[in-house]
């Protein structure tokens, strides 16, 4: 959601705050912009759509900063670009300014002109207002103005080798590398230029004075900060000119390797013991992360017969939840910076409850509000729509799970052993690429289509429906299999493709009789199941069967052909699996 990164370098600076923007990118494409500071003053280049339109002829000066965005206030469009400039400033940001139409009323009042839609403009426009000489000072008078949420990059005409930068509840780190530092909303654009990297809290600065970064308070006291060593570990490599996406998904073996090594060496007793002997156990995560939740929840209250809430991060924070001391939140998230997400969690800390937290960036906001980390593996992970970090949320949660039920019941459920398997058994999964895409194939015209499955598979079904709306453009909707029959099924007709999910032996003719009712109203059904020998002649095109696991870990591997053929629909239907239209990942804003 918008990346801003800031990059002082005695030499090539602009060309490495090109390559951070190019890693940036996955949080908005709608346009790009740099500016760099240099002797003649600021010079910019701006415009819409992707960062490759920037490339030109380098910009002269040694700090520079740079914006992918993905709009809020106006239209992507060269003029709503970033950076903003005013009098002697230039200014990136991402978040929301929530009073910004005021501010601009009374900047305009003041004789002032606007050249863009942005809620962002008025940042620079009143930094420059507020200027009489001391940089830092007055990026400082203007922050303590906004309301909402952000992360600005600032550049002075005047302190050519400074850039001052602000974070309040948006993502900022600072980083340090061979012969440059930076500023960025995020650790992995930087991977492989730093070395060192540490992130600000809310309402701190960052200034860059030349190769030195100071972190400050509002008055510009200097807070002193430790830096940590961080490097690549698992991002993933593009194959010829495949897509992230499709090499994200070959990677789930390897991250669900990673992060059961991880999980072996936690010491799980605090959040064992805090889950058994919670009254209520909540759930908050958006999106794919969402659907994870979900399947924990599940699983807990079945396994350990403990109470699970699961909501939508953006319904928590605002549905006054019954949450309390006692309770536990875990709180689910790839990026960390998701704002529903950290909204949630702030909430259930205020009300005393103790959160568990799932996340992929051990850096991230999330992880330092949690009050224990379950860190997944997944690698850095580009593609918008969430892959490879969804099974590695699973195995991670089904961890938890198990050893809620072994403190509850001093025994670890049997499915607990198989997990060391999961990572064969996912390897086994992506053996279906190929009859994904055939099926992609056979379905490329298709306008619209159901997923369907009972227990745990209904939430593999939606996310089955979530890939594909999110990365093919076609209405994908997913319902408990029983439900069909109580108004969806009212929208099928000929040729309408009806995809069920089932894994649990018990329920497998139960979501057999769905699809054949659906059949009966001219559905084409598909089934994803490993009891496919159980089901045949059932009327349904039988998937090649999945492998075989403890049916409560099936989730960990139903997923991947569903994961393959959202990627083979979007690609045969001639769309980026990586960007898909109108969304961005890390939504830092609500
Ligand atoms: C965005 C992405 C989704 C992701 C969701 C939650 O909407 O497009 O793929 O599942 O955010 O992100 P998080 O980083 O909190 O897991």
């Amino acid at each position: 959601m918008c990346g801003i990164v800031g990059c002082f370098a005695e030499s090539g600076c602009y060309e490495k705050l090109m390559a951070a923007l190019v890693n940036l990118e996955y949080r908005g494409y709608d346009s790009a912009g740099v500016a760099l500071a240099g002797e003649k003053g600021i010079a910019v280049r701006k415009k819409k759509g992707a960062v490759r339109n920037l490339f030109g002829q380098p910009l002269a000066g040694t700090a520079g900063i740079g914006h992918t965005r993905w709009a809020t206030h106006g239209k992507p469009s060269d003029e709503n670009a970033h950076p903003h400039t005013a009098g002697k400033f230039a200014l990136v940001h991402n978040g929301i300014i929530e009073n910004y139409a005021a501010l601009r009323a009374e900047l305009s009042a003041r004789g002032e002109t606007f050249s863009s839609e942005t809620d962002s403009e008025v940042i620079v426009k009143l930094i420059a207002a507020l200027y009489s000489g001391d940089f830092f000072a007055a990026v400082a008078a203007a922050c303590a103005r906004l309301k909402g949420s952000y992360a600005v990059a600032v550049l002075c005409a005047d302190h050519p080798r400074e850039i001052v930068c602000a974070a309040y509840k948006s993502p900022l780190v600072a980083g340090a590398g061979k012969g440059a530092v930076y500023v960025c909303s995020d650790v992995p654009a930087l991977f492989g230029a730093v070395s060192y990297v540490c992130p600000a809290e809310d309402g701190e600065f960052l200034h860059v004075c030349g190769s030195e970064i100071v972190f400050r308070r509002a008055d510009g006291t200097p807070v002193p900060k430790v830096f940590c060593r961080t490097e690549e570990e698992g991002g993933a490599r593009r194959q010829g000119g495949g897509s992230y996406m499709e090499a994200e998904i070959a990677q789930i073996p390897q991250g669900i390797s990673r992060t059961l090594a991880c999980l072996r060496g936690c010491d799980f007793a605090p959040a064992a013991r805090v889950l058994r002997a919670a009254g209520r156990v909540f759930t908050a995560a958006c999106g794919t992360a969402h659907h994870a939740a979900l399947a924990f929840g599940h699983l807990l209250s079945q396994e350990a017969r403990i109470p699970v809430l699961c909501e939508a991060a953006s319904e928590f924070r605002y549905g006054d939840p019954l949450i309390g001391a006692g309770d536990v939140l875990v709180a689910v998230s790839q990026s960390g910076e998701t704002a529903d997400t950290l909204e949630a969690v702030r909430l259930a800390k205020q009300r005393g409850a103790f959160v568990i937290a799932v996340c992929n960036a051990p850096l991230s906001t999330l992880s330092r509000l949690a009050d224990l980390l379950l860190q997944t593996c997944a690698g850095a992970e580009v593609a918008v729509a969430a892959t490879k970090s969804y099974n590695c949320q699973l195995l991670c949660l089904y961890y938890l799970a198990a050893q809620a039920v072994f403190f509850k019941t001093t025994r670890f459920p049997a499915w607990f052993f198989a997990l060391e398997g999961a990572a064969r058994a996912c390897g086994q999964a992506l053996e279906s690429a190929a009859a994904a895409e055939r099926l992609a194939r056979r379905l490329q015209g298709a306008r619209a289509m159901y997923f369907i499955g009972r227990g745990a598979d209904r939430f593999t079904a939606a996310e089955g429906a979530l890939k594909v709306r999110e990365i093919a453009y076609v209405f994908a909707e997913s319902c408990p299999a029983g439900e069909l029959k109580h108004g969806t099924l009212a929208l099928v007709e000929e040729g309408f493709p009806v995809f069920a999910v089932a894994t649990a032996r018990a329920l497998l003719q139960k979501t057999v009789n769905s699809l054949a009712e659906a059949r009966a109203r001219g559905a084409r059904p598909v089934l994803f199941t490993q009891y496919g020998a159980e089901a045949a002649g059932c009327g349904a095109e039988l998937f090649p069967p999945l492998p075989s696991l403890p049916e409560p870990l099936m989730p960990l591997v139903s997923v991947i052909p569903l994961q393959w053929f959202a990627c083979h629909f979007c690609l045969l239907r001639g769309f980026d699996p990586d960007r898909p239209r109108n969304l961005a990942k890390s939504v830092t804003v609500e």
